[in-house]
This record gives C-alpha cells, structure tokens and sequence, in this order.
C-alpha cells in the first residue's frame, strides 16, 4: 500500500483564445506535463512566478476543469468525468479572501453550505461541525452569526479554511492562501495550517509565488517554469543546494535569513515569454546566464542530479565543461 493521495501523470492543459478577427486561434500551453506525487499528510509546494501555470494545475486536480491530456489519481484512484465523490477528498482554498465568501451568508451558513450539498446530515450535526471547525482555526462561537465583512483578511482566510475542511477531505489545495495578507498575518495562517494538517493527516498541494511563504511548511519542491517542472525535490535540498538556474535565481530574489551561506545576488531579468509562443528549446534560456547553443534547440528532460531533478543541461553543481 501507497501512501500517494494525489498523483498527476504528464497533466497538459491548453486553452484556444481568438486574437482579434482576422488572425487564426492561437493555443496557450498553460500547463504541459506535469507529473507529481503528493503523500499523506505531507506538503508539495508548487512554486513559479505569476502565468506559469499553478492555478491552472489547482483547476485540474481539483477538478473545477478536466485536462486536455495526462491522467489525475485522486486517493488511489482514477479520475474520470463520472467521479463525482473524489471530488469530497480535495478541496481548494483560494487566494483572495475578499472574493471566495459570500457577503450575503452568515459565516455559518457559509461553513454548513457543503454539508447541506453533500451529505445528509441534520441541522443541528451540522452547527455542531460548524462550531468546532471555527474553533480549531482560532476563530469563536459568535463568529457563526456573523457576515463576511465584518472579518479581517486573516480572519477571512481561516473560515475559507474551516470551509474547505467541512467534508473532511483528506488534500487540501492552497492557491496562493496567504499571498493576500500582511507579512504580520501570514506567519499566524501559516501556523493555523501546519497545526491543523497535523491534527487531520491532511496533505497539502501549497502553491505560491514566493518560497519564502513554503520553507517552513513544505517537505517536497515542484519549481515551474512556463507550465512544465524545472526542478524537484527535498525541500532542505533545494533550498539549500538548487540545481536549475531557474530555481537560484527564484531564491536569490528571495528575501531570507540565511546566516550561513553568503548568497550570490543572481538577477532574473527579462518578462517570463508568453505561453503562447514559448522560445525553442529550454523555456528559461532567453533569461539564463548558464545558456549555450545547445539550451536554445533542445528541451532539457528533468532527470536526476545531485540527489533531487532537474530539467537542465547545465545544472549548477556540474560544471559546464563536464556537462557540454
Ligand atoms: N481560461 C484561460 N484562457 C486562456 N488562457 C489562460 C486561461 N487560464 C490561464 N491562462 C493562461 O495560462 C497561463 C498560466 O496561468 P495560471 O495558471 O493562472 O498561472 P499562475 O497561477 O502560475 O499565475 C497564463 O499565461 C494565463 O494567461
Ligand atoms: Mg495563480
């Protein structure tokens, strides 16, 4: 027996968008196979800059959209269109805690709104659940009869979370969850969802832009780079040792305390390229330092190095006369 709860097999998704009348539809590779394995009651953090595809892999695993190929096994098992119960075992907490209540329910009904869909428990096992979700994320009684606006951002944030643990799911998919908030407010949700993944089992797909907001939750490191894995890998490994450019320079940029390693400033410069004509060869190539002629004809595979993956053929602990 597998403790994998999730699994993604070369998980693609395009979309067709129309550019103007007279102009053919183009194909946007928002996302374009991925392959991941997120265990019980740990956490894979998926981070990348803005638009190379994290909440579209959000959409797929939890199943809001279907892929355009690839294979998604929720718990052990396959997900078809007809899966309409694994859908209970993954639920999804988005970014913005203004947008994802709403402002007409009370908190309560907000939180029992799932269970009235989904199951068929009473009114008064609902409240009950209802009561003791606000508890365990730090939030009272009186908060049940009360409306979105009357919260903080923080605080909206943990009932989005008692929400999303109403069906006991065993994965939570964090979108970004604290990207929203004060750095005062993210340290305590962060907190709020180390405790409660402890408590629960829960294993979590924590997605963020920045990887300051995963190093003390995450055990394991997805690096995305224009909708495919650059890098993978044991959390302490790739943060203390990257192997794709792409990763050291996300880390440089990286506000840290890190009195032990004297940092090399590497700068990312230039636009992440748009999905919809993507550079030949390796994606990061028109921004890496490291390129050679080989990188601007060739994809580079993830393929194992130094103890994690990834898709480079320069990787930063060999040198390049080794690796040509
Ligand atoms: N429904 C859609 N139609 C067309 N393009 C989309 C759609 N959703 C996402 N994209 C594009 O796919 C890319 C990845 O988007 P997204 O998954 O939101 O990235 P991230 O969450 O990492 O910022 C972006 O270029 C975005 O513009
Ligand atoms: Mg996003």
């Amino acid at each position: 027996m597998s403790d994998i709860v999730l699994e993604g097999r070369d998980l693609t998704r395009h979309y067709e968008v129309r550019r103007g009348a007279f102009r053919p539809a183009a194909t946007v590779k928002a996302l374009n196979g991925v392959s991941f394995k997120l265990n019980a009651g740990k956490t894979l953090a998926v981070v990348g800059e803005s638009g190379c595809g994290k909440s579209t892999l959000a959409r797929l695993v939890t199943m809001i959209e279907s892929p355009t190929s690839g294979e998604l096994e929720i718990d052990g098992e396959t997900v078809t269109k007809s899966s309409k119960e694994l859908r209970r075992k993954i639920q999804i907490v988005f970014q913005n805690p203004y947008g994802s209540l709403n402002p007409r329910q009370k908190i309560g009904d907000i939180l029992e709104e799932p269970l009235k869909i989904n199951t068929s428990e009473n009114a008064k096992a609902r409240r009950a659940k209802a009561h003791e979700m606000l508890s365990r994320v730090g939030l009272r009684s009186e908060h049940y009869e009360r409306y979105p606006h009357m919260f903080s951002g923080g605080q909206r944030q943990r009932i989005a979370i008692a929400r999303a643990l109403m069906l006991n799911p065993k994965i939570l998919v964090l979108d970004e969850p604290v990207s929203a908030l004060d750095v005062s407010i993210q340290a305590q949700v962060l907190n709020i969802l180390a405790d409660l993944q402890k408590e629960f089992g829960l294993a979590y797909l924590f997605i963020s832009h920045d990887l300051s907001v995963v190093r003390h939750i995450a055990d394991e490191i997805l690096v995305m780079y224009l909708g495919k894995p650059v890098e993978f890998g044991q959390a302490e490994t790739v943060f203390a040792d990257p192997q794709h450019p792409y990763t050291a320079a996300l880390l440089s940029a990286t506000p840290m305390a890190d009195p032990e390693r004297e940092k090399k400033r590497i700068p990312l410069t230039g636009e992440l390229p748009s999905p919809l004509d993507p550079p030949p060869g390796c994606p990061f190539n028109p921004r890496c330092w490291r390129a050679e002629e080989k990188c601007r004809i060739e994809m580079p595979k993830l393929e194992p190095v130094a103890g994690q993956e990834a898709a480079c053929f320069f990787p930063l602990s060999v040198a390049k006369s080794e690796a040509a």
